[in-house]
């Protein structure tokens, strides 16, 4: 398929499989990938060591200044890294995730974030997923995507999910965190969470990757005439 160089923004709820579809997708079309909420993530976990985020989500004004010396960066599989360590692991675990959204309602720390999303978004060619991709990072991005799915499918996902991984979450807890999360996405003033006015919205419950995959390929070739 001949694709335009575009931007295909993909946002919507935690845990919708947003970053499955969005990888599965550029591998697709020959796109890079970038998973911004790893940057929430990895700020967040930066916070942390260097204690800069009490138990209770409070967050040092320090951090602002902290953030100067943090250098994360994709590394050419898509992992998340700390200067020359890499973190991928440490940011997809639950104590990073009860965490990430009080960083990420921080206005300094989007603004941040945004500086080293729209880096990669000069050559276009890309898939990025988050909260507010098609809304605020790139509001000219030629292709959005709203993703969601049933609370319970998004709980049973990320609860397997971290199960693979060696963790022993409760799936109550799992619920609770997916919950907070949305709220705070939702009601943050900077940048909420919420659907563009030309987003295609994708409901996932009850699709496969393969389905997934035929409906936004369908899309494309509509959209920009592709036979
Ligand atoms: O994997 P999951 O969908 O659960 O979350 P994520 O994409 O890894 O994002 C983690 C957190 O980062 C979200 O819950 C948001 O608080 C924040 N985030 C954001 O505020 N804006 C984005 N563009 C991406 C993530």
């Amino acid at each position: 398929m001949n694709i335009p160089d575009i931007i295909i923004a993909i946002d919507g709820y935690s845990s919708t499989g947003k970053s499955s579809f969005a990888k599965l997708l550029a591998r697709k079309l020959g796109f890079l990938y970038l998973d911004s909420g790893a940057l929430y993530r990895g700020v967040t976990l930066f916070a942390q060591e260097e204690r800069l985020i009490s138990r209770l989500g409070a967050v040092s004004p320090e951090l602002k200044d902290a953030l100067q010396d943090l250098h994360l960066s994709f590394g050419s599989d898509g992992r998340l890294f700390m200067g020359a360590r890499c973190i991928e692991q440490q940011i997809r675990t639950m104590e990073v995730s009860s965490q990430v959204s009080p960083i990420a309602a921080v206005p300094y720390v989007r603004a941040w974030v945004d500086a080293q999303l729209r880096e990669y978004g000069h050559r276009g060619r890309i898939v990025m997923d988050g909260r507010d991709i098609g809304t605020a990072v790139f509001p000219e991005a030629q292709l959005k995507i709203f993703m969601t799915a049933s609370e319970e499918v998004r709980a049973r996902r990320r609860y397997d999910e971290l199960k693979a991984k060696g963790e022993e979450p409760l799936l109550e807890e799992v619920v609770q965190n997916l919950r907070e999360r949305d709220y705070i996405d939702s009601h943050r003033e900077t940048n909420p969470l919420r659907q563009a006015a030309d987003a295609f919205v994708l409901d996932n419950s009850e699709l496969s990757f393969e389905e997934e995959l035929a409906w936004v390929i369908g899309l494309i070739q509509g959209k920009f005439g592709i036979l």
